[in-house]
């Protein structure tokens, strides 16, 4: 089955109507485990539950998520039968995920970090479409002002969104032998006044209780079909059950 024929013959197969649900992941700062969280929450959808699944590449600036895609299929991977990647950086996003939603079980959109024309724009068109909207953060350098940035940016889009999105920092690159994930993890539920979340800023971060490790299968994960998924298994069965 070729890139172009994939998502017809899924459409054709699906005889009832979907409403996806939609799993957003951005985070106003680069370099956070936006594209790998993307892709093995997509895995989870697509493999674990086999689900149809569109993995939505809307970084305005890198198109990692796709690059990933077309990395496995050059090196003959095969790409799940439920999994559709498709890239869509552009800023009608929205309308774009909201034609898709009935031909999916989740959506899943790698929002990028806001950067380049019209990314931040994009960043709040997903946000505005998302059932669920996650924010990676590597622990060991939280940026507590790029944090906000992206909370408040997230308000502002939840106010428009007509579901009831909510919204995780998903900690990633944990080491369990340093402390740092620990301190993070305080600093973020119990807040400094004016370094929380909330019209005040003095309200906790939503943290999600799963953290995903620092591990090698991650870092060379690129261009792959990973099949070990069990820390993002854990992480979506905590935040949907
Ligand atoms: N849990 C993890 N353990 C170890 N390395 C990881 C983990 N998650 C991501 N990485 C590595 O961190 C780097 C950044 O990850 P990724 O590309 O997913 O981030 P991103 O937020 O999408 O970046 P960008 O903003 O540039 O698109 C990559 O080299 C990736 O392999
Ligand atoms: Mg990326």
């Amino acid at each position: 089955m070729n890139e172009n024929t994939r998502p017809k013959t899924l459409t054709a197969a699906t005889t009832r109507a979907w409403d996806a649900f939609v799993i957003v992941v951005g985070m106003l700062r680069g370099g956070t485990g936006k594209t790998t969280s993307a892709w093995f929450i997509a895995l989870y959808y697509a493999v674990v539950l086999r689900l149809p699944t569109l993995l939505v590449d809307a970084d305005a600036t890198s198109q990692s998520a796709y690059d990933w895609y077309t990395a496995a299929q050059a090196k003959g991977s095969e790409i799940p039968e439920h999994l559709v990647i498709e890239r869509h950086p552009f800023d009608d996003i929205a309308e774009y995920i909201r034609e898709k939603r009935a031909q999916y079980g989740a959506i899943v959109v790698d929002a990028g970090s806001g950067g380049g024309i019209g990314g931040s724009r994009i960043f709040y068109e997903t946000v505005a479409e998302a059932n669920l909207l996650l924010v990676p953060v590597d622990p060991t350098k939280i940026e507590r002002r790029k944090l906000m940035a992206t909370f408040d940016e997230a308000e502002r889009a939840a106010a428009c969104n007509k579901r009831d999105v909510t919204a995780h920092i998903l900690l990633v690159k944990a080491d369990d032998h340093d402390s740092l994930p620990r301190n993070a993890k305080a600093k973020l539920l119990a807040p400094a006044e004016g370094e929380g979340i909330g019209p005040d800023h003095d309200e906790p971060f939503p943290l999600a209780e799963t953290v995903i490790h620092s591990r090698v299968h991650y870092r060379k994960a690129f261009g792959e079909i990973p099949t070990e998924l069990s820390e993002y298994v854990e992480l979506m069965e905590e935040l949907t059950a």
